[in-house]
């Protein structure tokens, strides 16, 4: 077959609109129908053949790949791409049978039973080694078939540690190689502390929650190191044989037991999978942020590799998408920097577990509202892709996303309830509701792109990373950091140091003493300089005194008066806020954003009436600029500048009218 132009240019992520498809669910007699309703959708891209190892290597090393290529001809006869998802998270059943050793072993000391899915030992060599032969055959066969375009490295990377011997001396060597001797490894743990020092090398196990912090963090970091190994084999495979292919892999948004970063390091571009909780009706703001760190993983634009088409679950089902709802998730996910959009699924599977996960067609087959919909979208981005291309989210304000951080929180959340991402989002939902757009990056990311950086409980706070703020703030940028900032080390040590540690000059306040407040209590604040009054101090309290920092909200309780909750000093070309403790009322959250972005100088463009979202992108076309309601009420918004609305095609003048769910694309004058 000849071949076509490579999809990946450097630097551009594809545009493609489509959905996952499972051929292998169906007869062959109904493959010509699904590729010419999904041709009629507009679709131009599917993804196939993630599950399908028994189907594509039905006998060890014997590989049939016919069926699949009947498949692919009769979509790329409509004019469909092809991304082939590596499938190593459900295993044949004549692989368990021959290599029992490869399933996972749990906590308990018992191997998993073959079945359900993402269940083998990621360490295990007779899998790692069958994971590469179907790849390295896949690779092989499909490199010169013009349809396929890229590819899927497994399925959602994650899921239950594996607690078996391979795995406990793959932790021992990824320790050795990482401290060299043990007298620098329990230095790093602090195993001194209840008699816990490490003699051998093989006396350090799989720790449990309750184990080393240290030692808990390490194996957090090495649980990730062994998924990178793991897809690193498949992606050197798939580089070899199919040069011209892409290679992502559909990441769950804020899922939180791996290090994306390190996942996306080798992949062309990220993709995740994104199932927004239909909840009542409210701004998604969970699908908005976690766009935001998938967009941040490899600051580049990103792909939505499922998008949920209608009622999801297991075992009970969801609430299905109301009109117009199907849609605006879309164009949320647009509006955040997606550049293509697979719906999952094509359509609902009348077998197995996910029987209830509704696709665009039901078990009839019937391409009815959800289909019309999505092909109503699917139209709408062909005429708006060549606006789309090039633009990306380029935000003034970013907030540091930290997975060691995020880890040793959770291990010792210090307080009741308390969870890294929760405290992230109390940020993240206030610059939202503000209209501002901002950017998740990796700690040690370059900060002078930015007016306003936050840097959210970075509880973990690196010597480096402390003087690379310093130095932000120095040279003019705004910082917020608040309460368990600078507590630890890299190692998992609290650091020797009177908090906030480093960060002492830079804000301007000591803490010698501080708290965890439980459900009955609480400390009366007020805000001073147009802060909010009456506000409630929960969850925690840092006893900050204020040295040469402003006190902006101070307690009120007699024991507290001397004490701030939030402070901010100038220091040199910058300002540094710092916030100790957790405020009940939503209200608090929005001042303090309006705060910093005047004090970072940042004006968002408009501010939105609750309820609705706005996004921008920028590049070689322009500005464009999403206004998505995500109520059920008709809603009417102010526009302050020409514009142009590329949906409708019509000129905005002074105001706009969104309905329902309905969503705009404003190209700026
Ligand atoms: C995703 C997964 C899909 C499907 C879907 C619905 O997490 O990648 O394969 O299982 O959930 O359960």
């Amino acid at each position: 077959m000849k071949k076509k132009t490579p999809a990946l240019t450097s630097g551009t992520v594809p545009q493609y609109i489509g959905v996952d498809y499972y051929p292998e669910h169906w007869t062959r007699e109904r493959w010509p129908l699904d590729a010419r309703l999904m041709k009629e959708a507009g679709f131009n891209v599917v993804r196939l053949a993630e599950f399908a190892w028994t189907f594509m290597e039905p006998e060890e090393g014997c590989f049939d790949f016919a069926w699949l290529d009947e498949a692919i001809t009769h979509l790329y006869k409509n004019g469909i791409s092809v991304i082939l998802g590596t499938p190593t998270a459900t295993m044949p059943a004549w692989l368990c049978r021959k290599y029992p050793e490869v399933m996972r072993v749990l906590e308990s000391g018992h191997r998993e039973i073959w079945g359900t899915r993402k269940n083998n030992c990621p360490t295990n060599g007779t899998y790692r080694l069958l994971s590469e032969r179907i790849t390295r055959a896949m690779a092989a066969h499909y490199t010169a078939n013009p349809a396929v375009i890229g590819w899927q490295t497994d399925n959602e990377f994650g899921g239950q540690p594996c607690y078996c011997d391979t795995c406990k001396v793959q932790f021992q060597e990824w320790l050795r190689a990482k401290y060299g001797t043990l007298d620098n490894l329990n230095k790093t743990w602090g195993t001194h502390f209840w008699s816990h020092s490490f003699r051998e090398w093989a006396e350090i196990m799989i720790p449990g929650e309750l184990h080393n912090p240290g030692m808990w963090l390490d194996y957090k970091r090495f649980v990730t190191w062994q998924e990178v190994r793991f897809q690193h084999e498949q992606i050197a495979l798939v580089r070899a044989g199919c040069p011209e292919h892409f290679i992502t892999h559909n990441c769950m948004g804020l899922y939180q037991n791996l290090n994306y970063y390190q996942l996306a390091e080798e992949l062309d571009f990220v993709s995740w999978d994104n199932y927004p909780v239909w909840g009542a009706p409210d701004i998604p703001y969970d699908a908005a942020m976690a766009a935001d760190l998938m967009r941040g993983l490899k600051r580049r634009n990103f792909w939505i590799m499922e998008q949920s088409a209608g009622p999801g679950g297991w075992n009970t089902m969801g609430r299905n998408v109301r009109p117009g709802e199907l849609r605006k998730v879309v164009y949320q996910q647009l509006a955040h920097g997606a550049d293509s959009i697979v719906w999952f699924r094509w359509r609902t599977c009348t077998a197995g577990r996910e029987q209830y996960w509704h696709g665009l067609l039901g078990h009839d087959g019937v391409p009815l509202r959800r289909y019309q919909e999505a092909r109503t979208t699917a139209q709408e981005f062909h005429k708006i892709k060549t606006h789309l291309a090039g633009t990306t989210v380029c935000p003034s304000v970013g907030i540091l996303y930290d997975y060691d951080s995020l880890w040793a929180v959770s291990n010792q959340p210090g307080f009741t309830g308390n969870q890294y991402v929760a405290n992230v989002r109390r940020y993240y939902q206030a610059l939202l509701r503000a209209g501002v757009n901002v950017d998740l990056i990796r700690p040690g990311s370059d900060l002078n792109a930015y007016r306003l950086v936050i840097m959210p409980q970075q509880f973990v706070l690196p010597d480096t990373l402390a003087d690379q703020v310093i130095a932000y703030v120095a040279q003019g940028g705004v910082l917020l950091t608040d309460f368990r900032t600078g507590v630890k080390d890299e190692g998992g040590l609290c650091y020797e140091r009177t908090l906030p540690g480093k960060l002492t000059d830079l804000l301007g306040i000591v803490i010698e003493e501080y708290e965890a407040l439980d459900d009955q209590m609480k400390y009366a604040a007020d805000g001073v300089e147009g802060f909010p009054k009456a506000l409630t101090a929960i969850k925690f309290a840092d006893w900050i005194t204020a040295g040469d920092a402003e006190v902006l909200v101070k307690y009120l309780p007699w024991h507290m008066q001397d004490f701030a909750a939030l402070t901010r000093k100038q220091h040199r070309k910058g300002c540094a806020y710092y916030l100790g403790t957790v405020f009940k009322e939503e209200s608090f959250y929005d001042a303090l954003i309006g705060t910093l972005l005047k004090s970072a100088r940042i004006t968002p463009l408009l501010t939105p009436p609750p309820g609705v979202e706005v996004s921008l992108r920028e590049g070689k076309t322009g500005r464009l600029l999403f206004l998505l309601n995500h109520t059920e009420e008709i809603q009417r918004i102010g526009i302050p500048f020409a514009a142009q609305d590329l949906l409708t095609r019509k000129k905005i003048v002074e105001r706009i009218e969104l309905e329902p769910y309905g969503v705009a694309l404003l190209k700026m004058g």
